[in-house]
């Protein structure tokens, strides 16, 4: 007799997916380094802004309580008070000098959540987004799971892996269309991450003319914006692309889980100006609404413009200050790394500890970080970046955890 189908195929293929990287960070979280002692794990591997824990907390407890009038039902794309805010904040001109309109936001359980409402409205099962590789590994869930589309990797420059060059979009999109494949969309992190790269505005342009050549929307998931501490100030796509591209084919993603450190309130901005996507957008936010009382209290942070002012200057200080230190910290220990601008974290070339050029070993060189270095950090593969050796180092924690880290990772790397 045939063995019962439980799981459905649509979920199996979600359940295979799953990363190894959610249950190393909660090892790691259940028995955290302390300065001082040998033991413990080191968590450089989760993105996450420690260094604003204090500024946040502060602030939080002046938050108001949970009140009767949380307990109501709210339209599930958003509060109109968040999304005018969210709408200011991102019209506060850091952007550049294009207003936002409140009616074009999509409130969502994260920027996740945004990922996953874009695809779904644009795709159907089978057809592509490009997405240049290396890329936030998390998008082969988010942007496929439920929408059934697939991702097509653009493979980067020859010389340069972080310049995914728009010519290189066009071969991989011509490849899939001539295979009959569908492509639908090009999908950019800006800033990005891993890398730590903040786009140029004629980088962002480049890209938008090829999509308007090659009749595709533009996504553009840009949770690190304010996020960029070193170089070029961020900008938008939609500042950047105005004039040229199409606003109802640009699609960007917002977040408050890396600009305002709140990765718990699980807060996700999307914003679509083409009307149809949009009503299609705010039907599917009713699966991932965010709870009332979450959105009043991120209204009422993003209304208070003082400590909003001063808490995004003293992150992007704070953000500077500690890739500085890790990176010294690296070059010390011989360590090569890319310089970052933006993120949390710094891309660190280990391809001299892989004991051969390829997958396999850098996967038994993070095993051997995470069981015998105790050192939680992740490897290229989960980026989807073509050349083994690469791990992403979030630096964004205390200085003893980031000192151990490096320490660590040079003696485990040896043995
Ligand atoms: C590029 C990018 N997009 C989206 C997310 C997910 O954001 P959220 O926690 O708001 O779902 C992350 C989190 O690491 C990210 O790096």
């Amino acid at each position: 007799m045939a063995a019962r189908r439980v799981v459905s195929r649509q979920a199996a293929r979600l359940v295979a997916g799953s990363p190894a990287i959610a249950a190393a960070h909660f090892t790691a979280e259940a028995d955290p380094f302390r300065a001082g002692s040998a033991g413990g794990y080191v968590n450089v591997g989760t993105a996450e802004n420690r260094l604003v824990w204090d500024l946040l907390a502060a602030r939080l407890q002046r938050a108001r309580p949970v009140s009767a009038a949380d307990s109501r039902y709210a339209p599930l794309h958003g509060t109109p008070a968040l999304r005018e805010r969210v709408a200011d904040f991102l019209s506060d001109g850091a952007d550049g000098a294009d207003p936002v309109d409140p009616e074009d936001l999509i409130v969502v359980s994260g920027a996740t959540a945004a990922l996953d409402v874009i695809a779904t409205v644009l795709c159907d099962p089978g057809e592509a987004l490009a997405v240049p590789v290396p890329y936030y590994g998390a998008l082969d869930t988010d942007l496929t799971g439920r929408s059934g589309a697939v991702l097509l990797p653009v493979p980067p420059a020859a010389g340069d892996p972080a310049l995914p060059d728009p010519d290189l979009v066009a071969d991989a999109v011509a490849r899939a269309r001539r295979a009959g494949t569908a492509v639908r969309a090009l999908v950019l992190t800006s800033p990005h991450n891993p890398l730590g790269l903040v786009y140029r505005a004629a980088g962002l342009r480049a890209y938008a003319t090829v999509c308007a050549r090659l009749d595709l929307d533009l996504i553009v998931d840009e949770v690190y914006a304010r996020c960029a501490f070193a170089g070029p100030a961020f900008t938008a796509a939609r500042t950047a692309t105005r004039g040229l591209f199409d606003p109802g084919r640009l699609h960007v993603i917002r977040g408050f889980a890396k600009d305002l450190g709140l990765p718990g309130l699980k807060v996700g901005v999307l914003h679509v100006r083409d009307p149809r996507l949009r009503a299609a957008a705010r039907e599917l936010a009713y699966f991932a609404p965010v709870s009332t009382d979450t959105q009043w209290l991120l209204a009422d942070l993003l209304a208070d413009h003082d400590w909003l002012t001063g808490f995004l200057a003293a992150s992007r200080q704070r953000l500077a200050g500690s890739y500085a230190a890790t990176a010294a910290l690296l070059s010390a220990a011989g360590l090569p790394f890319r310089p970052a601008e933006a993120g949390f974290s710094i891309w660190t070339d280990l391809r001299a500890w892989l004991a051969a050029p390829d997958f396999d070993a850098e996967y038994a060189l993070w095993q051997r970080l995470f069981t015998r270095g105790r050192v939680n950090l992740l490897p290229g593969a989960v980026f989807h970046h073509p050349e083994p050796g690469w791990f992403r180092f979030c630096h964004t924690t205390d200085a003893a955890v980031v000192a151990e880290a490096v320490s660590r990772i040079v003696r485990a790397s040896r043995g």
